[in-house]
């Protein structure tokens, strides 16, 4: 149905790295692919409030773009303990992540909470990577396909169709993700990467619905990335544990490049 002619690789370190740790780890993933060419992969890292500063500094942005992993909508106000566009803006990073399922689940962000942090973070001039899924429940009951397009329907409401360039959505099924995470087949998570273009193509028409990438997380490692990489819809991979070391994430990337491009051949 549609494909994007790099592959989308990144990770969120969540609560783990503190400022030194995000710093090593960035030093040594940029050394350690500073050969491959940008023109081939979109590299992201996504570390904690506290590093970012020093994180957009460290290596260049054109070699590894670097996000925060929430914003609060308001570029000011009386909400203590949240972070504004304007203040990320100050930092410089690039990417704004949305409505991580951790985020969902434990902090209860709702489906119009997250659409106001995606309209806010487009007009702020921010990436948004809208992070959807379904719960291990939803999909027992044979809801999965219905809260993906609800979720992205919600999420997405009111975008201006000009922005949409600067939109990624990764589909991270909830039951998929963490230590007691099992990874979604390849199958399972190419139907709902069907389900998710399918969307998104009905929202914003075919040319920029099918444009927008679409990453799979959850559980991501070594044995299960290539073979995710290859199916139709996957365009990136949004990788927790695996890729926390960057001689394991570079491993991962230099595995799944080759077959994407592949991939991407075939399609034409
Ligand atoms: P995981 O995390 O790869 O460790 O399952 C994925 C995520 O939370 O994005």
């Amino acid at each position: 149905m549609s494909k994007t002619n790099k592959v989308y690789l990144g990770t969120n370190t969540k609560m783990y790295k503190n400022i030194s740790d995000t710093l090593a780890f960035l030093t040594q993933l940029h050394e350690l692919t500073e050969d491959i060419s940008r023109d081939l992969m979109e590299l992201f890292v996504i570390p904690s409030f506290t590093a970012l500063d020093q994180a957009r500094k460290a290596v260049p942005q054109n070699s590894i773009s670097i996000g925060a992993q929430n914003m609060h909508w308001q570029e000011k106000g009386q909400f203590t303990g949240e972070i504004s566009p304007l203040m990320l803006k100050e930092v410089g990073v690039k990417i704004i992540e949305i409505g991580h399922s951790e985020r969902r689940q434990l902090f209860k962000e709702t489906d119009i909470e997250l659409n106001h942090k995606v309209i806010s973070a487009l007009e702020h001039g921010f990436t948004a990577l809208l992070c959807v899924g379904e719960t291990e429940e939803q999909k027992e009951n044979g809801y999965a396909d219905k809260i993906l397009r609800m979720q992205l329907k919600i999420g997405l409401d009111g975008v201006n169709p000009l922005r949409v360039n600067n939109i990624w959505v990764a589909y991270e099924p909830v039951w998929a993700i963490g230590i007691n995470g099992k990874p979604a087949s390849k199958e399972y998570a190419a139907q709902k990467h069907l389900v998710i273009k399918d969307t998104l193509i009905g929202i914003f028409g075919t040319k920029i619905g099918a444009s927008i990438p679409v990453l799979y997380g959850g559980s991501v490692n070594n044995q299960n990335a290539p073979e995710l990489i290859e199916m139709k819809n996957i365009d990136g991979l949004f990788i927790g544990r695996s890729a926390w070391e960057a001689s394991n994430f570079n491993k991962i990337i230099r595995n799944v490049l080759p077959l994407f491009a592949k991939k991407t051949d075939e399609d034409i």
